[in-house]
């Protein structure tokens, strides 16, 4: 596994987060945060700078065309997470409500132990256009 930066005891891999942490030796890591995708690039539209523009954050934003395969993906990374950390180790998992939830069934199948749930308030969050629903502010 090649290191894309290192300096004193800190260092940064760049690659399929899978496959990095399979190289990771187990039960070797103490917290671990992760801001996995929300999976929102799906032809849908948001609020950027007072105009309505569609969400395309990238490729790896559109998810696999089927909860159960985010939800596969998300399981997936979760398990070799899980690994990776120590008896007592810790992770954070941030999400949108697109995604958190199927994070927390990702934990839950995982065997993961549930202490918070971290609500942050965003009080600049983008406006509701449809003006259909509440609006979000997570
Ligand atoms: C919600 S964004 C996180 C953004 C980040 N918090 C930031 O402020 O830049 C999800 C990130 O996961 C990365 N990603 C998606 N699939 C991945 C994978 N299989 N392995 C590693 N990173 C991945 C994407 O490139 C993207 O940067």
């Amino acid at each position: 596994m090649r290191e894309y930066f290192q300096r004193d005891n800190f260092t940064l891999y760049n690659g399929d987060c899978i496959k990095v942490l399979q190289e990771l030796p187990k039960n070797s890591i103490d917290m671990i945060f992760a801001d996995p995708p929300y999976f929102l690039s799906n032809g849908s539209f948001t609020c950027h700078s007072g105009k309505r523009v569609s969400v395309k954050k990238g490729d790896w934003d559109i998810g696999q065309c089927s909860a159960v395969k985010n939800l596969g993906f998300h399981v997936g990374w979760l398990k070799e997470c899980k690994r990776v950390l120590k008896d007592n180790g810790t992770i954070w998992v941030s999400g949108t409500y697109h995604s958190i939830y199927q994070c927390g069934v990702a934990l839950e199948m995982n065997g993961y132990h549930f202490l918070n749930d971290i609500t942050w308030f965003k009080p600049n969050a983008a406006p509701n256009l449809s003006c259909r629903f509440f609006t979000s502010k997570p």
